[in-house]
């Protein structure tokens, strides 16, 4: 059977920066709505929303205290209703985030936990311990313990894997899983077209009592995913979920955040034959290489280069695994993760390059705004801009290593998450048209990228990607078998076939003049980025240069 999804092409919006409609510094709801037109030139044909829940806004919106209604800086519902008709009207379909692992410590279900021990909420979250002993030495992703002090003094404490205003839900209890349920289908019910399941690979854990060996046994907390990622009880507990519901809307795109799932469990999380999730998302593409990295203070958000070569191995074996089962997810970025033109591209060029690599192979494309432009992370000057101790902890040990406070700013502002958040710039005015205020995430831009002046440039990052964009939905591209080629660690080529049709996608990785020999029935030029010569099967790439070359169809 055929769904909407499977020709996807993805917009991720953080609404919090893509237009701010009622200048408060904030994006909105209403702000998407007026840049309809824009996405429909773009030529997606799906938004994804980052949650737009009431929140206390801990962990932007992560932290949901109400589930049934619109966080007033974003919005009301009549406007979230008023947003998904009007991006359906254009064609567009609208998959919204859907926070499953925890809710915030201010939902009416953890307030009543705390409030009284005897409160049915209580084993809606996860309490242990007793006598104020922690029961393991597991850590958080946030730094620190997963465990906080039950705040009504009891001498227990509560699970939180992210920050410890976000309490994880207690999966185990049935009524747990059927309040979430309720709450997707109350959002399917108002016509949206696809849920994002964040964090769901985290919803079960391990016996509580086991803590994880260190060298000498210290309590200091670890990151122990083996005890709280991909247990198989994940799957036991999501697929009745999943299926009810498929049953009830078997339109709706389930599409699962599972960081990090390696191919073998992407299989097990996306084959039809578990009825679970369509597509996952997995942070496994890319692998950093260390050459660069200090060894005198912490590498974490010190600069690191991708490592093509296994980026290369990555994706071929996650295209050549899942095909037949289920459509990988191509990205190159998300709020998650520095931005491609920071992180990777050092040029347009190679970020054109990268774009037409990473999207033309078999899978659903999801590009995350600003990315279309060639936006580059916010500049932060001040380490209190990231909000964040692990950037303070950074800073503080690379200038214990000699390094400059300004030197070890610029660092994490080039690697760290919340500098890829940056407001939406649509022209050149103060605040780049996306508010009449100063923006919530203020900090410098690094670039002149900005919508009115790529529109009106036939040479723009922003052309290119509508290219590229109608290109993708092509069927070659979309249902065509994927052929990675052989080639040394500076080009990047594949190949795809549907039918008669075929294509072949030509990369140069590398900062010189590249040659590679390919099959001179492919001459036909489908986009480009960068330049390039080819004659009679032998192409060259200028640096860091693409091609999509088709086969001459018989005449
Ligand atoms: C994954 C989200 O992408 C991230 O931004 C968030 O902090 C965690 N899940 C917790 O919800």
């Amino acid at each position: 059977m055929k769904h909407w999804y499977d020709h996807a092409i993805i917009y991720q919006i953080y609404p919090k920066s893509f237009q701010d409609s009622n200048n408060d510094g904030i994006g909105d709801l209403n702000g998407i709505r007026k840049r309809i037109p824009y996405l429909k030139k773009l030529g997606i044909n799906a938004v994804w929303l980052n949650p737009v829940f009431v929140s206390p806004q801990v962990d932007n919106g992560y932290d949901v205290s109400n589930y049934f209604a619109i966080d007033s800086h974003m919005g009301t519902m009549q406007d979230m209703e008023n947003l998904i008709h009007d991006l359906h009207q254009a064609g567009i379909h609208v998959i919204m985030d859907f926070v499953l692992n925890h809710t915030s410590d201010q939902h009416p279900w953890f307030q009543d936990a705390i409030k009284d021990p005897n409160s049915i909420y209580r084993d809606y979250y996860i309490f242990a311990g007793h006598d104020n002993q922690r029961p393991n030495n597991w850590g958080s992703f946030f730094g620190g313990s997963v465990w906080q002090a039950d705040p009504a003094n009891t001498g227990q404490f509560y699970f939180h894997l992210f920050d410890k205003r976000m309490p994880d839900l207690n999966w185990k209890n049935p009524e747990v899983r059927h309040a979430m349920l309720e709450v997707a289908e109350y959002w399917l019910k108002k016509g949206i077209d696809g849920l994002r399941l964040d964090a769901f690979i985290h919803i079960a854990k391990a016996d509580l009592r086991q803590s994880y060996p260190t060298k000498n046994n210290s309590s200091k907390p670890v990151v122990a995913e083996p005890f709280f990622a991909n247990l198989p009880q994940v799957q036991e507990w999501l697929r009745p979920f999943c299926e009810r519901i498929k049953q009830d809307y078997p339109e709706c795109l389930l599409l699962g955040e599972a960081a990090s799932a390696n191919v073998n469990l992407a299989v097990d999380y996306t084959t039809k034959r578990n009825h679970l999730m369509d597509s996952v998302i997995t942070f496994r593409y890319f692998t950093e290489k260390d050459d660069d990295v200090n060894k005198d203070f912490p590498a974490n958000y010190q600069p690191k280069q991708l490592d093509m070569t296994a980026f290369k191995q990555n994706q071929t074996v996650w295209q050549q695994t899942l095909a037949g089962i289920s459509r990988p997810v191509l990205y190159w970025g998300n709020h998650d993760m520095a931005r491609l033109r920071t992180r990777v591209a050092k040029n347009n060029v190679e970020a054109e390059s990268l774009a037409m690599l990473m999207y033309l192979q078999r899978g659903i494309p999801i590009i995350y705004y600003g990315e279309e432009l060639g936006l580059q992370n916010l500049k932060f000057d001040k380490v209190e801009q990231f909000n964040d101790k692990t950037v303070k902890d950074f800073v503080q040990a690379a200038q214990d290593a000699g390094l400059s406070y300004e030197d070890a700013v610029e660092m994490a502002s080039q690697t760290h998450k919340l500098p890829a958040r940056g407001p939406m710039p649509w022209n050149n005015e103060q605040y780049h048209g996306f508010s009449s205020v100063t923006p919530w995430l203020d900090g410098e831009k690094r670039d002149q990228a900005c919508v009115v002046e790529e529109e009106n440039n036939l040479e723009s990052v922003l052309n290119f990607y509508k290219k590229m964009i109608a290109l993708k939905k092509e069927p070659l591209f979309q249902d065509g078998n994927y052929y990675m080629l052989a080639t040394d660690e500076k080009s990047y080529i594949y190949q795809r076939k549907l039918g008669d049709e075929e294509a072949i996608v030509a990369v140069s990785l590398s900062s010189e003049k590249e040659q590679v020999t390919i099959p001179t029935v492919f001459n036909n030029e489908l986009l480009k980025a960068g330049q390039y010569n080819l004659n009679n099967g032998n192409l060259t790439l200028m640096p860091y240069a693409g091609v999509v070359l088709k086969k001459q169809s018989k005449e």
